[in-house]
C-alpha cells in the first residue's frame, strides 16, 4: 500500500478503515485505496466540527409572490404566448432530479420506478414520459430530458428505462447524470465501513446538482442546443408541470433568471420549505430547520407569514446555470440509520439514527440571483407527491389528485 495513504488516513484519524485490509483480496485492497485517494477528510472533518451550527443568525423575512389565479387576462394571454414561441424553438429543457433513495416510502428501487396504483398501473418515470409526448403532439417538438440519478441508483434507472424502451421517448433526447457523494460519519467523526473494503458514501442531497450538470457536461450540451430554460422537479411529484407556457412566459417576460412555483401550505407541520428571504436574498427554510414559532407566525387576517412553500418546481436561465457553475452549495446535517461492519467483522443493521449524513439543498442556490419570481399555482393541478407509504402524501393521495386532475382536464376539452 502506499504510504501517502496511511498517512492520510492518520492524519485525519480514519485508520480504521484499514482494520480488515490484510484480509482482503488484491482487487479488494485496491478498490479501497482508490476510494481513499478520491475522498475529501478534510471537508468531511470540517463539515463534523460544524454540525451543531445553527443557520447562521441571518435575518428571515417573507417575500413577495404572484398568484397565477389572479394575473389579468391579457397578461396570461402574452406570457403563455411567449412560453409557447419558446417551447415551439426548441429552448426548453427539463430535468427531474431522482438520486434520492425514497426510503419513506420503503420502495426498493429508484423512486421514479415506483409503480402507481392507477386505474392502470404506471410507473412515475412513464408517467412523466407521457406528459412530455403531450407536448411533442401539441408543439412538434422533443423536449431533452435529463434525470438526475446517484451512484446507488444510477445503473437500476437506466436499466427500468432500457426494459421499458424509453416510454416511446426517443432515447437520444434522454439524459442521465450522476450526482456527487459524499461518505457518512458515526458518531465520532469516523467514515463508516459498509463491507470491509468499501466506505459508506450517499449522495450529496439534490442541491449537488449544479455540480453535476457541470461535470456531466450537461451544461455544455444544453448551451450547444441554445437551450434557454431548465425546468427543475422532484420526480416524486405525479402532477409535476415542467413545461408550463405562461410559467415560462412570464420569467421571459419579467427578465428574472429564476422563477419557482408555489403552494399555500395545508397547515403549519406540512412537510415542506417555505419561501422567504434570508439575509436580504431570496430562499427557502426547509421544514426541519423552521422554528416552530416562525412556522405558525400568522398576519392580521390570520394567514401564515410563512404559508407559501416550494415543492420542488423551478425555472432556471441557463445564464443563471453558468453563473452557478460547479459551485458547491452548503451542507446541511442529518443523523440516519446506517449499517456498519462492527470491530468483529461483521455486519450490523442499524435500529436507531447512528451516522451523519450531509446533504445540500437545492434551493439555497437561489441566493445566486437578487429576484426570483414565485408564482402560487393551484395545490390540486401541480402538487401530487408521493412521500410515504401510508396517510398524507401517499400513493392513495397522489393518486386520487392525479385522477380528480385528469377528469377536470377532460371535462375542459
Ligand atoms: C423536498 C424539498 C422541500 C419541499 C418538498 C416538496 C429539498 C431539499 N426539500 O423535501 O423543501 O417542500 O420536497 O415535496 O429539496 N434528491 C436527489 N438527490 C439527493 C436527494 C434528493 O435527487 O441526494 C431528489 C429526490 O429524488 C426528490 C427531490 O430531490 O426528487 C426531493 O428530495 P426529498 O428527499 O424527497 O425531499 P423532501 O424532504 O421531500
Amino acid at each position: 500500500m502506499e504510504e501517502e495513504i496511511k498517512e492520510k488516513l492518520k492524519k485525519y484519524g480514519q485508520e480504521h478503515v484499514l482494520a480488515f485490509y490484510n484480509e482482503l483480496t488484491e482487487g479488494q485492497k485496491r478498490k479501497l485505496e482508490e476510494q481513499v485517494k478520491k475522498i475529501d477528510f478534510s471537508l468531511l472533518d470540517e463539515l463534523f466540527r460544524n454540525k451543531e451550527e445553527k443557520m447562521k443568525e441571518e435575518t428571515i423575512e417573507p417575500i413577495n409572490y404572484e398568484i397565477r389565479s389572479k394575473l389579468e387576462n391579457k397578461e396570461k394571454k402574452l406570457y403563455t404566448q411567449l412560453g409557447k414561441q419558446a417551447i415551439r424553438s426548441g429552448k426548453v429543457a427539463v430535468c427531474q432530479m431522482a438520486g434520492g433513495q425514497g426510503t419513506r416510502l420503503g420502495h426498493n428501487g429508484p423512486k421514479g420506478t415506483y409503480m402507481v396504483p392507477l386505474a392502470i398501473p404506471k410507473s412515475i418515470f412513464q408517467i412523466f414520459a407521457e406528459k412530455l409526448q403531450e407536448i411533442n403532439k401539441e408543439y412538434s417538438v422533443w423536449i431533452p430530458w435529463y434525470i438526475m440519478t446517484s451512484d446507488e441508483n444510477n445503473e437500476e434507472t437506466i436499466d427500468f428505462f432500457e426494459k421499458n424502451k424509453y416510454f416511446n421517448y426517443p432515447k437520444e433526447k434522454v439524459s442521465f447524470f450522476r450526482q456527487g457523494k459524499l461518505a457518512m460519519l458515526d458518531t465520532q467523526g469516523r467514515v463508516i465501513l459498509n463491507k470491509k473494503y468499501e466506505i459508506k458514501e450517499a449522495a450529496d442531497g439534490n442541491g449537488g446538482i449544479f455540480e453535476a450538470l457541470y461535470r456531466n457536461n450537461i451544461l455544455e450540451k444544453m448551451k450547444e442546443e441554445d437551450i434557454q430554460w431548465l425546468g427543475i422537479g422532484n420526480v416524486d411529484n405525479i402532477l409535476l408541470n415542467l413545461v408550463d407556457p405562461l410559467w415560462i412566459g412570464m420569467a421571459e417576460s419579467r427578465k428574472v433568471l429564476l422563477s419557482t412555483k408555489t403552494v399555500t401550505k395545508v397547515n403549519p407541520t406540512e412537510k415542506v420549505g417555505v419561501v422567504c428571504k434570508i439575509g436580504g436574498k431570496p430562499g427557502v427554510i426547509e421544514y426541519t430547520e423552521i422554528s416552530e414559532q416562525m412556522a405558525n407566525l400568522c398576519d392580521e387576517n390570520g394567514q401564515l407569514v410563512y404559508g407559501q412553500s416550494y415543492f420542488g418546481c423551478a425555472l432556471y436561465n441557463i445564464n443563471l446555470l453558468e453563473k452557478i457553475g460547479a459551485k458547491k452549495l452548503p451542507y446541511h446535517p442529518a443523523f440516519k440509520k446506517c449499517d456498519y461492519i462492527a470491530e468483529n467483522g461483521e455486519l450490523v443493521t442499524a435500529e436507531t439514527a447512528n451516522a451523519y449524513k450531509f446533504e445540500s439543498f437545492i434551493f439555497d442556490s437561489f441566493k445566486f440571483t437578487d429576484e426570483v419570481l414565485f408564482l402560487n399555482v393551484k395545490r390540486e393541478e401541480e402538487f401530487a407527491p408521493i412521500k410515504n407509504k401510508i396517510g398524507a402524501d401517499s400513493p392513495e393521495t397522489a393518486k386520487k389528485l392525479y385522477e380528480a386532475f385528469k377528469k377536470k382536464l377532460e371535462n375542459l376539452n
